[in-house]
């Protein structure tokens, strides 16, 4: 069945995430495929904050692969480690990025990107994929978003 998410798109972005979180929650609570619950993560979290990518990565034994995303066309492979992606997975924490020229390592995927924010997830305390948002604006994310993302991520 279709569903709908509900926005307030004149709220704060706390206010955004308070909103869209219970409507993820009960989108992903009915759906047990992982793939279906990240392609309509990514939808809702565009649909809220029209990120200028979102989307996900998932870890393989030999890198991450990119998955279900919103937005340019992206990497399809980074190296395991490598870039914020890689970054963000070794620390096990969120990674806030506010200018992506200034961050060694870090791999362009569109030279539009300017900041970004990777969050780690993990299943039952083994790492299985991170949840990549980019904008086209310097220093976009803050523990706001951290937060939310974590709890959104925490989820699937
Ligand atoms: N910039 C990321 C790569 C993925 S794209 O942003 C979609 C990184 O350095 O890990």
């Amino acid at each position: 069945m279709a569903e709908e998410i509900k926005l307030d798109l004149s709220g704060s972005k706390e206010v955004r995430y308070e909103m869209i979180y219970p409507q993820i929650k009960a989108l992903v609570d009915g759906e047990i495929d992982l793939v279906a619950n990240l392609a309509n993560v990514c939808a809702a979290l565009k649909g809220a904050f029209g990120f200028f990518w979102v989307g996900f990565y998932l870890v393989r034994e030999d890198g991450y692969v990119l998955g279900p995303f919103q937005g340019p066309v992206a990497c399809t492979r980074i190296p395991l480690g490598k870039g914020v992606s890689g970054a963000a997975c070794e620390s096990g924490r969120p990674l806030i990025v506010p200018n992506v020229d200034e961050f060694p390592g870090h791999i362009a995927c569109s030279a539009h990107t300017r900041s970004e924010i990777v969050v780690p997830m993990f299943k039952d305390g083994k790492l299985f994929a991170a949840l990549d948002v980019d904008s086209d604006k310097l220093d976009d994310f803050d523990e706001v978003d951290a937060k939310w993302l974590e709890k959104i991520a925490g989820l699937l």
